[in-house]
């Protein structure tokens, strides 16, 4: 059997576990009905979506970020669609006392959490790493020892619920990107992490689930400011992004890829000709229109 032959029949038998593992049980919006819920990064972009999500489920809901006349808008937006309840708390995550109160406010809302979802992220643009080790310091607070801090804080009341954690990580947490040094880092270690944290539930007979997220380019605000001219990809939706993210977390999967094919091909090569990936990376940036 020639190579070719071989990587065929190994992508169509992928397809097809992916397609059996995915059939094993359905999602059903029900599922989220009365669960208590956190949000982060949800006055805009693809957690503002998942809110909007969690809202027409019936959830209770808890979102959080900076800007505090955005998360009043979604807020009351949250409550039209139909959230159970639905509440803000407004602050910084590069401050971990932050992050622990975000846990603090839900136990006092609910004296109970089912899912934690960790969206947020530092803004960031594309350009060459620059050496700035504060600038490293400040994301890696943001992107990464607030989500740990947030998940110490939270998994007493995880535990005590069978509930779950889920990860927006990104593709670029999978694979390296260039001019995306410092979110790249912060985003490789939250797998690294979460991984270790996933099999350490199994062994300790915790029922927590960790839900890891790796998505390509969303057609949020930010992203879209970020690439323009210099990457060039077309983006998936933010609301159906949003959807599969909180599919994938109430069916307690491993990881979630979206979207699929062009984030799971890629992972293929990754691992077994990994100077071809950079090759087509590279392929797709367009370095002269980097606003220096
Ligand atoms: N969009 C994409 O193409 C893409 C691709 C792969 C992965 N992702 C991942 O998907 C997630 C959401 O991305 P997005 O595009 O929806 O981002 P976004 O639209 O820029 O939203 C980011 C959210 O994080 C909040 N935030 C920023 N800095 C913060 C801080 N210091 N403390 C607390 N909150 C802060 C922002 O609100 P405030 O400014 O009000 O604080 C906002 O609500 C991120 O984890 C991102 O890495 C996105
Ligand atoms: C992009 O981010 C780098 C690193 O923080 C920063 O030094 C630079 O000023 C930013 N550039 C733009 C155009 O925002
Ligand atoms: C784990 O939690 C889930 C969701 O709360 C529940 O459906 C499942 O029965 C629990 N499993 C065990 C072994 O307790």
């Amino acid at each position: 059997m020639g190579l070719l032959q071989k990587i065929l029949v190994l992508f169509v038998g992928l397809i097809l576990a992916f397609c059996f593992y995915s059939g094993n049980e359905d999602f059903k919006p029900e599922m989220l009905k009365g669960k208590r819920v956190i949000v982060t990064g949800a006055s805009t972009g693809i957690g503002e979506q998942m809110a909007y999500h969690l809202a027409r489920m019936g959830s209770h809901i808890l979102i959080t970020a900076r800007t505090e006349a955005k998360l009043q808008k979604v807020v009351a937006q949250c409550l039209e669609l139909g959230a159970a309840s639905a509440s803000y708390i407004s602050g910084s995550m590069e401050d971990m006392a932050f992050a622990q109160s975000v846990v603090r406010k839900a136990e006092e809302l609910w004296g109970s959490l089912d899912m934690l979802i960790l969206n947020h992220v530092s803004p960031s643009n594309f350009s060459y790493f620059n050496g700035d080790i504060a600038h490293m310091q400040k994301v890696l607070n943001i992107n990464f020892l607030s989500y740990v801090t947030m998940t110490v804080a939270a998994l007493p009341m995880l535990k005590d619920s069978g509930g779950s954690i889920i990860v927006v990580s990104s593709f670029a947490g999978k694979v390296a990107f260039p001019l995306t040094a410092y979110y790249s880092a912060t985003k490789f270690a939250l797998d690294g992490f979460f991984s270790s944290l996933r099999q350490e539930f199994v062994m300790q007979n915790s029922n927590v689930s960790i839900t890891l997220c790796v998505l390509g380019l969303i057609d949020t605000e930010t992203a879209m400011k970020a690439v323009s001219g210099v990457v060039q990809s077309s983006a998936a939706p933010k609301e159906e992004c949003a959807l599969e993210i909180i599919k994938g977390g109430a069916l307690r999967q491993r990881e979630i890829y979206y979207e699929y094919l062009s984030t799971k091909i890629p992972l293929l090569i990754r691992d077994w000709a990994p100077n071809l990936l950079d090759y087509i990376i590279q392929m797709h940036y367009n370095v002269e229109k980097l606003k220096d």
